[in-house]
């Protein structure tokens, strides 16, 4: 594996081997120090055009732990704000010195394309409304350590899915491992078309509620939302957030995700979210460790874990 840009270029193979190695570093991450020399000697650049806290903080805390260098590119005090363009600026920090850039950007396509232009490995930390592979695969690893398996397992995909890379990936993701996945949205909040989807849509969470194994709530993403795409918000919080009335009418033992930022009160209630059934802050920390296992199998030919 060269790059990550998206699920689809992985497979079921790629997705179970990544899968595998998380679970050692799971166990590095759990050491008094976290620490292995896996990556020493590598640089990594964490190139973010769009804001960011888990995922940024995440593949630096994951770079760090493999002992490699890390560079942090920050829009806002760059000469972005000079107007030096995309291609540029990458080039620029290619000259310095990269093993891997991990690119975070609002269009679609710009991992890609940062990839066609470097030697580097490139990683897709989130593009436009496209892909947001890490996240996908810190949610399998999050469901399946605690269900074991996603085989057979019914998950809904709640919200935003029009505005969602996160939902692209993880739909993507989990019928891959085969999970049964149910998008549950309002018209107005899917894509113009699912084709490729392979998921199931549905507009009554309700009825859905008690079948499910995982109840993955979105984002509402306000800021991608350039027209009236719902009456309120808070029609939709009394349609599709998953208030405590609503949790209720889970199964016991199912998962309650969300990949964070939350509006608390918006798609998910708080009471919900600091309910035990809760997993959103063990996804955070299986993040770490699946970024280390995705840095790794891009650059650490040869190295041993430990
Ligand atoms: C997501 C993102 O930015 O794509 N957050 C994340 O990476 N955990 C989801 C979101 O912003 O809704």
């Amino acid at each position: 594996m060269k790059h990550l840009l998206s699920m689809a270029d992985l497979g079921v193979d790629g997705i179970e081997e990544i899968l595998r190695v998380t679970e050692s570093f799971v166990e590095v991450t759990a050491r008094d120090i976290p620490r292995v020399p896996a990556l020493r000697g590598k640089t990594i650049v964490s190139l973010f055009y769009e804001e960011s806290t888990r995922t940024r903080l995440s593949f630096e805390s994951a770079a760090k732990r493999l002992s490699a260098d890390v560079m942090t590119f920050s829009v806002a005090t760059s000469s972005v704000q000079k107007g030096e363009s995309l291609k540029d600026t990458v080039e620029t920090i290619q000259a310095m010195g990269m093993d891997a850039v991990v690119v975070r950007h609002a269009s679609a396509g710009v991992p890609w394309q940062v990839s066609q232009w470097v030697d580097a490995s490139v990683v897709n930390a989130g593009d436009g409304w496209h892909e947001h592979p890490t996240q996908a695969l810190l949610d399998a690893y999050t469901i399946r350590e605690r269900l074991g398996s996603l085989e057979g397992r019914r998950i809904a995909i709640v919200g935003d899915v029009k505005h969602s890379r996160v939902a692209r990936s993880n739909v993507l993701g989990f019928h891959a491992l085969g999970a049964e996945v149910t998008l549950v949205a309002p018209p107005t909040l899917l894509p113009p078309s699912l084709e490729g989807w392979p998921c199931e849509v549905t507009t009554d969470l309700d009825a859905l509620l008690p079948k499910l194994d995982v109840i993955y709530v979105l984002r509402m993403q306000r800021e991608r939302m350039t027209e009236a795409v719902l009456p309120s918000m808070r029609e939709y919080t009394s349609r599709y957030g998953l208030t405590a009335r609503r949790a209720a009418n889970l199964p016991d033992g199912a998962l309650v995700m969300h990949p964070g930022p939350m509006n608390r009160g918006v798609e998910i209630a708080a009471e919900v979210a600091d309910a035990p059934g809760t997993v959103i802050t063990r996804q955070v920390a299986n993040g770490v460790a699946v970024r280390m296992a995705v840095l790794f199998l891009l650059l650490g030919s040869g190295a041993s874990i430990a």
